[in-house]
């Protein structure tokens, strides 16, 4: 039997266009599923000038396709209403199933977040203090509260309960204020229910058969590998299994009924948040960067760290995600900025190592080898339009060599190039969907 779904995953830090390329490619797609993260994802998708920025709702929403938000995703259902809201008032179908399964954040979960950042002084990750960690936490500690407890209210009643008067404690303990009230929470929080309740289904058993019957699906990934919990730079990540291994825990999906797995790079880095970046850049050409890339977190609107392409942590991250296909974006981000410098390796102690070394503590005393290249001129929104309306051959020749460079030395074609933030500005040069 030959299944036809797709992951689409972030290969780096999380922001390098997840919400562009699902909306892309959910052309061609049935459904698109998210499998991990909460309402700390911001994925953008632009379409004929409008700006759409999504933090729970899947990308396909664009589209009109069918959505879903897997059993692995923590679920802020305030945002999650205000994001169906804002897409019906639009004239948009939101056709929409969430698994019965996935965990609710609460307002104290934010508060935890909050403090248990403060309390970890230099290693905090610099979260987005959406309350996701402490919600994982609870998860994995049994604690949690899950979509389906809340369309019972007797039943959540008591999960609640007890899961306030233990947040009470931990607040306190912190040194935190603790200003929330049960009975508003728990009525807050069954009012959501009724609402959301339409949506609520066993979506593992829903995909499986939708996938068995030829469905073509997308798995959509939030935040990046680099950021998982467990492959990446712990403790400066998020809390969630950000990469394509997160798929099956987080669906119910099969590995075997994963076909293909998409790994997009970004032109440089960029990191918003905490913990060591070897090729951070905190110049001019650092800030033009972040100008022309326009690198301001999508949920906090903090100003996104950036740095040169780091080859050496993407080998590691095309390993550990097995990718079948690259895309590369914000090309054009690059513009006007020469010599561009890649990195391959790093040295530690002198010596270059053979592989990313996954401890925070060695990365942020290695030293990152570069090679130089030369960059391209500056272009206008339109001549990128332009170009990618051509094709590959209206590429400026250095960014061809840029490309093929890359290409080279991670070992793997690249199969879209991106050189703008509209679905239009996209070149496709194999198809990915079968
Ligand atoms: P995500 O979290 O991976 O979905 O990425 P974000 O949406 O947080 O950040 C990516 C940003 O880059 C968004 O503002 C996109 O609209 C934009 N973008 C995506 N691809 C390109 C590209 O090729 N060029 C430019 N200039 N912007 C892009
Ligand atoms: P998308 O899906 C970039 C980062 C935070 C912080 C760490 C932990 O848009 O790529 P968390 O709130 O998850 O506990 O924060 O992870 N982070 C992201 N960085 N893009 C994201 O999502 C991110 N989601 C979390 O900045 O360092
Ligand atoms: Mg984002």
């Amino acid at each position: 039997m030959t299944f036809n779904t797709i992951v689409i995953v972030g290969m780096s830090w999380g922001d390098e266009g997840k919400g562009k390329f699902c909306d892309y490619l959910a052309q061609e797609a049935d459904i698109v599923c998210r499998f991990n993260g909460g309402a700390n994802a911001g994925h953008t998708i632009v379409s004929e000038g409008q700006k759409f920025k999504f933090k729970l709702i899947p990308s396909g929403a664009v589209m009109e396709k069918e959505i879903i938000i897997g059993n692995g995703c923590v679920i802020d259902p305030e945002i999650l209403i205000e994001e169906i809201d804002t897409l019906e008032k639009l004239g948009k179908s939101v056709n929409l199933k969430i698994s019965s399964t996935a965990h609710v954040v609460f307002p104290f979960h934010k508060t935890v977040d909050g403090l248990e950042e403060t309390y970890k002084e230099r290693y905090k990750a610099g979260t987005t203090k959406r309350g996701i960690g402490p919600t994982y936490s609870d998860k994995a500690s049994r604690y949690g509260i899950r979509i389906y407890d809340l369309l019972n209210s007797e039943r959540f009643k008591q999960k609640l309960r007890n899961l306030f008067e233990l947040k009470k404690k931990i607040v306190k303990l912190y040194g935190g204020v603790w200003d929330f009230e049960f009975d508003k929470i728990y009525k807050q929080y069954v009012e959501y229910g009724k609402k959301l309740k339409k949506y609520v289904i066993d979506t593992a058993y829903y995909l499986n058969k939708q996938i068995d019957i030829g469905k073509k699906v997308i798995f959509e990934g939030a935040q990046g590998a680099l950021l998982d919990i467990d492959h990446g730079m712990y403790p400066f990540g998020t809390s969630s299994n950000a990469d394509a291994l997160g798929v099956c825990a987080g669906t119910g999906v099969p590995p075997k009924k994963i076909s293909k797995i998409v790994g997009i790079i970004k032109a440089y880095t960029s990191r918003v948040g905490d913990g060591p970046l070897p090729t951070e850049l905190t110049n001019k050409i650092g800030e033009q960067i972040r100008e022309q890339g326009h690198e301001f977190g999508t949920v906090t609107g903090r100003p996104r760290r950036v740095g040169w392409l780091d080859l050496f942590n993407l080998k590691y991250s095309l390993m550990i995600n097995g990718v079948d296909y690259l895309i590369i974006s914000l090309l054009d981000a690059l513009e006007d900025i020469n010599p561009l410098y890649i990195c391959t390796h790093y040295e530690f102690n002198g010596n270059s190592l053979e592989s990313w070394p996954i401890q925070s503590e060695i990365i942020e005393q290695c030293k990152p080898i570069y090679i130089k290249m030369d960059g391209w001129g500056k272009r206008s929104r339109k001549e990128w339009a332009d170009i990618a309306r051509i094709g590959y051959d209206a590429l400026p020749e250095n960014m061809k060599k840029y490309i093929r460079t890359i290409e080279d030395i991670l070992n793997h074609r690249i199969s879209i190039i991106s050189i703008g933030p509209e679905r239009t500005e996209t070149i496709q040069l194999e198809k990915i969907f079968s």
